[in-house]
């Protein structure tokens, strides 16, 4: 192989790669599937001592998506979707104010309901449908 068709070869075997660099992160973003993940998630179960005690939650996954449980001073439980509307963080239950927080930027959301309440959030958060059962809770989309 003579140095002319050497460097042809070496200039598109560097532009090759130089190529797939730049495709493979967006061939895999548009292939990712994060909605439809989610979609397909319509229910899933929780032991009954996830929340043990009033004032008590916890993080979970539902799907692709961070959802919170909480089980009120007052005994009640409820599950939402733990994505702040803001910008996206994962919330979480201030048990001292008995209301979800977003650390990122302070907002503050209606541990019931999701409704924003307080700071940047422009929306609430999004509910989810919680049965109780003898054998646990059953979490599903509304
Ligand atoms: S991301 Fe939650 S308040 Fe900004």
């Amino acid at each position: 192989m003579d140095r002319r068709k050497w460097i042809d070869w070496a200039i598109k075997g560097i532009t090759g790669l130089y190529g797939m660099a730049i495709a493979y992160p967006l061939v895999r973003f548009l292939h990712s599937g994060e909605g439809e993940a989610e979609e397909k998630v319509t229910q899933i179960k929780l032991e009954k001592n996830v929340v043990p005690e009033p004032g008590t939650s916890k993080i979970f996954k539902f799907g692709s998506k961070p959802a919170i449980i909480i089980k009120r001073p007052d005994g009640a439980v409820h599950a939402l979707l733990a994505t702040c509307s803001h910008l996206g963080c994962t919330v979480d239950y201030d048990k001292k104010e008995d209301k979800i927080a977003c650390a990122c930027h302070g907002g503050r959301y209606d541990a019931s309901t999701g409704a924003n309440i307080s700071g940047p959030p422009p929306a609430p958060l999004k509910p989810l449908k919680l049965e109780e059962k003898d054998d646990g809770y059953y979490v599903g989309v509304v």
